[in-house]
């Protein structure tokens, strides 16, 4: 068993900048099963004592049968780092919180994890993996502060926790498959996310992605997948399923024009899209595109599918309001009861 508060009383002192290798305290990579329990408060160092360069703050690595619980908090006393975020002043080179690389059956239950300096938990490299009950928690307006980024991983759980920050709740990126979100509490945050993908003309590989019994709660958006214009492969077999809105913006949303605020010029290639299905979402939408299917002029979305939607304004002062469906070059179905109406599908 390993005990991360006393892993974390050495960190502070740790010559290696701030950025800990959790083995080096005592789990041992060697398949056997490992134990660690977060009890109390393990408090990050401040940004003054990392080296710059620090990816990770606390990391996993190679540890199979990894158990992460216990009900303490884990904090990365990130306002130490965002401010020099501000004015578009350059701000990578902040650690992740939490990593875990190539670590298979894992489980991570119980913790809080608050104020990460950039992402609070990243996966990669992972098959296996099973999360629950767990608390993340951030500003809204925190720069990139993703709940739980995942990347070229297999068969994870995400179950029954709540998630708040200023980025996306969960973040979905290459190399995923059968991945499966349920009975998550979103927000403040930028929704549950495939993607970005494609960025600088890469690849994006993801399938078998799905989302069930899920509330988003004054988030900018609800389900999301988001591609750069220029990329390749695909997305696929992905399915969001009663999902409760409360004031979200971008309720549904398929943006192949994603573009994080770089100058992004118009290409023919693309992450492609198919077989994605929205079915039953209810509640309120904070912008009156409620459903927005934008899919590359060239490549296109086939087989979406939207059936048992009803999103209404919840602009409730002027009863004019009505959401609305856009579509560039989308194809599919969708139910010819769904609020809004989305009449680029066939119905
Ligand atoms: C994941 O979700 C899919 C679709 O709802 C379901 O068929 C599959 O059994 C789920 N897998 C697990 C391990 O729960
Ligand atoms: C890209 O295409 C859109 C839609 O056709 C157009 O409005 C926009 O000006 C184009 N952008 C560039 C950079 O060419
Ligand atoms: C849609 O939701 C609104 C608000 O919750 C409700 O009043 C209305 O009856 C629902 N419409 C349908 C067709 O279910």
């Amino acid at each position: 068993m390993l005990l991360l508060c006393m892993v974390m009383v050495e960190g502070r002192s740790s010559p290696n900048g701030g950025g800990l290798n959790v083995l080096d305290f005592g789990a041992v990579g060697n398949g056997q099963t490992d134990d660690s329990q977060v009890f109390g408060k393990i408090m990050a160092p401040s940004k003054k004592n990392f080296h710059s360069g620090t990816k990770e703050w606390l990391t996993f690595d190679s540890v199979n049968g990894l158990i992460v619980n216990g009900n303490g908090d884990i904090d990365g006393y990130g306002s130490s780092w965002w401010g020099s975020c501000d004015n578009g002043n350059e701000c990578s080179g902040r650690p992740t919180a939490l990593k875990f690389n190539n670590c298979n059956y894992l489980q991570v239950s119980g913790v809080s994890i608050t104020n990460a300096q950039h992402n609070h938990i990243s996966l990669s490299n992972c098959a296996d993996v099973t999360i629950f009950n767990i608390k993340i928690t951030a500003p809204d307006n925190t720069p990139n502060t993703d709940g739980i980024d995942i990347s070229h991983s297999t068969r994870v759980q995400i179950q029954n926790s709540d998630i708040g920050t200023g980025d996306d709740c969960i973040a979905i990126n290459t190399g995923c498959s059968y991945i499966n979100i349920t009975g998550i509490n979103c927000g403040p945050g930028h929704g549950i996310s495939i993607g970005s993908l494609g960025e600088d003309h890469s690849e994006g590989i993801v399938e078998e992605v799905h989302v069930v019994g899920c509330t988003f709660t004054g988030t900018q958006n609800g389900a999301r997948i988001k591609t750069w214009q220029g990329g390749s492969g695909y997305v696929r077999k992905v399915s969001f399923k009663d999902i409760t809105l409360y004031d979200s913006m971008n309720p549904i949303l398929i943006d192949q024009y994603y573009c994080d605020d770089k100058e992004c010029k118009n290409q023919t290639s693309a992450v492609s899209i198919s077989d994605v299905s929205f079915i039953g979402f209810t509640g309120t939408s904070a912008t009156e595109a409620a459903v927005q299917l934008l899919c590359s002029k060239s490549v296109g979305c086939d087989g979406i599918l939207l059936d048992r939607i009803n999103i209404t304004t919840s602009h409730k002062q002027s009863t004019e309001d009505k959401v609305f469906s856009e579509c560039i070059n989308a194809h599919g179905t969708s139910s010819g009861s769904n609020i809004p109406n989305v009449p680029c599908l066939l119905h």
